[in-house]
């Protein structure tokens, strides 16, 4: 039998969102999804609206905080950086690790993403791990194996239990910020390639826990069809989260997808 997952929604703010913007926001969001109660959702703001976003969603059930980055030392003198600690003591849950930017624009590579996989398991912060390929590797038919060199570098020396704790977000480097969205098929495919990659890592229980997010120009008009593919198990949305009314779309309709199933 086909274990139920429930649907994450996340809203990935990157460098949006100021700290005196995020209760006009959280007023926005929250009225629009009263009664939503099927869905994870979770936040993931800026360093600076961090504290903010804590406060106040500290009262609130079901909504989850993370970061969008963390550093892959523990503490000291690491001018600039943020420690698992640091985002512990805020609340935050979940931390955003590889993400294509952090790859692309600032050089993440595989060994650092795996430094971080590892400090923020060890702080109990269950990571979000981002994955995909660029246009480039895509046409040249390489899209599989970048996945999977990602996914076994990052998971390297992971326990079962940490890998259990961990999310993938599949996000095609093209996707992302150009409005051209991943096609359900494209997806679909992508996504059973990564749980079937996650259970040689682990085992099929494992494989079918996990979740896995879909990311690159999700809108409320095209979640509804992505998050209908069996193995999507949730949106991570940058733009179209930016607009609360917007994201709260996405999430309404994630919950409407639950019910039918
Ligand atoms: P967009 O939704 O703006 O394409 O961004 C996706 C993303 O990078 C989420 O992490």
């Amino acid at each position: 039998m086909a274990l139920l997952r429930k649907k994450i929604i996340s809203a990935n703010w990157k460098m949006n969102i100021t700290a005196s913007e995020v209760s006009p926001y959280l007023t926005a969001f929250l009225e629009e999804i009263k009664g939503i109660n099927e869905v994870d959702v979770i936040l993931i703001p800026s360093f600076t609206s961090l504290p903010k976003t804590s406060e106040l969603l500290s009262s609130l059930q079901g909504i989850r905080l993370g970061a969008q980055n963390i550093s892959s030392h523990d503490k000291g003198a690491f001018t600039g950086e943020i420690s698992a600690v640091m985002l512990r003591d805020l609340f935050v849950h979940h931390v955003l690790i590889g993400h294509s930017e952090r790859r692309h624009l600032f050089g993440e590579t595989n060994t650092i993403i795996h430094e971080k996989m590892k400090i923020s398991h060890l702080n109990q912060m269950n990571p979000i791990l981002c994955v995909g390929e660029t246009l480039e590797e895509r046409r040249s038919g390489k899209e599989k194996q970048v996945i999977e060199h990602q996914l076994r570098e990052a998971f390297s020396g992971l326990s079962v239990n940490q890998i259990t704790h961990t999310m993938i977000a599949y996000e095609p480097v093209w996707a992302i910020g150009t409005g051209q969205t991943a096609s359900v098929e494209q997806a679909q495919e992508a996504h059973f390639f990564i749980r079937s990659l996650i259970e040689e890592l682990s085992d099929a229980s494992v494989s079918q826990k996990i979740r896995l997010l879909y990311g690159g120009s999700v809108t409320p008009e095209n979640s509804e069809e992505l998050l209908s593919a069996p193995d999507i198990d949730g949106a991570l949305v940058g733009s179209a989260s930016l607009d609360p009314r917007s994201f709260a779309k996405i999430v309404v309709q994630a919950q409407r997808n639950c019910t039918k199933e």
